[in-house]
């Protein structure tokens, strides 16, 4: 295992030391592209002020209340199986319209609009790859960040709409099982039932926000539930000491349930977004390389791909992969603008690659 550890700037802040702003700068492999939005890169992700700041906290001090391994596979049986419902990709993306990410310290916006800024970005850099005229996709690594174009749309800040609630008291209940074991794995849940919730082919409705699981189960940064918390999850210092995993002894220990090096495939990480969309895209077959699938997977999993902790839990496959993550988070992160894209001139580009790599009615 070669060691890629890399320097960690300042982070986990909480009300003690906010003053701390979390810093990108190892994430950034190329300086030569800076964000269109007229901020510095130093300028994102700040945790320590800023008029969004309150709600931000309070976001992660939910989820990182909330975020145990009981909680995680209980939302893996439940979402795992994409049997919520069907709908296109294009109608899963305009659904964002009714969701703006609370744990975003950047924008008050939107997500749709973060979206296409996202895919936006990719495009402009990646003017030759990845378009609708391409020949069918391959399983170069090259391809896969090109295509991000196509995925990015779809996968920052999806939530599984009309899904079955979970509330911020909601208590753990599952089973406890044995370390390093995995709920639903990829493809897992193919032809199973729902725990609860609509069946496949509810028609599409209005958004139902009483039925959408809370913001700290679906957007923010990811970190793996089951072993001790690393320094730079954001918040770290002041939001988990409620959680009852932190006492745990198994789960409070550096490696907690999991071998060392066991890959982050079979690391459980807390659920959100990240986890639900690279399940979608695995159950529906998208047409896109393995790179691909593997950038949504971990894109927000920040205390890895821009802190470089969790290393213990990496095998070699995770190393190779993470410039794609890293690759893709350029976009992510620094496409964030006030000045929106003109959605309905984008529309119809976007269809076609849905309709070149995820076609159709999809299973959610
Ligand atoms: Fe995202």
């Amino acid at each position: 295992m070669r060691s890629l550890r890399a320097a960690r700037p300042g982070a986990g802040s909480g009300p003690a030391d906010r003053a701390r702003p979390v810093s990108l700068q190892d994430a950034d492999a190329d300086p030569s592209e800076e964000p269109e939005s007229g901020k510095a890169k130093s300028e994102y992700r700040n945790y320590a002020e800023g008029k969004l700041l309150d709600r931000v906290y309070n976001t992660y001090l939910l989820m990182h209340t909330h975020q145990t391994v009981d909680f995680v596979r209980k939302k893996s049986a439940e979402y795992g199986s994409c049997s919520l419902r069907k709908m296109g990709a294009m109608e899963a993306l305009e659904l964002l319209d009714q969701l703006v990410d609370e744990s975003d310290p950047d924008v008050d916006f939107p997500n749709s609009y973060h979206a296409y800024q996202t895919a936006e970005g990719i495009r402009r850099a990646h003017p030759d790859k990845g378009g609708a005229a391409d020949p069918p996709p391959t399983r170069s690594p090259r391809g896969a960040a090109s295509r991000g174009g196509v995925t990015a749309p779809l996968a920052p800040r999806l939530v599984p709409p009309r899904g079955v609630a979970a509330r911020p008291g909601e208590g753990p209940g599952a089973v406890r099982g044995a370390p390093g074991e995995r709920d639903g794995g990829e493809g897992a849940g193919r032809g199973t039932p729902p725990a609860t919730g609509p069946s496949l082919g509810t028609p599409p409705g209005r958004w139902d926000a009483r039925r959408t699981p809370p913001q700290w189960a679906v957007v923010g940064d990811t970190f793996p539930v089951g072993c001790k918390v690393q320094k730079s999850v954001v918040f770290s210092d002041s939001t988990f000491h409620d959680n009852p995993d932190a006492r745990d002894p198994l789960y409070s220990t550096e490696h907690g349930m999991y071998r060392p090096h066991c890959g982050l495939e079979n690391v459980l990480m807390s659920w959100g977004h990240d986890e639900y969309m690279y399940r979608v895209m695995k159950f529906n077959g998208f047409a896109l390389p393995k790179e691909a699938f593997y950038m949504v997977r971990f894109h927000s999993f920040y205390p890895w791909h821009a802190h470089g902790d969790y290393l213990h839990l990496c095998a070699e496959e995770d190393l190779r992969m993470l410039p794609w993550v890293r690759e893709l988070n350029k976009f992510d992160l620094y496409t964030k603008q006030e000045e929106l894209p003109d959605v309905r001139q984008l529309r119809g580009y976007y269809q076609s690659l849905i309709d070149k790599y995820c076609p159709g009615q999809l299973c959610w």
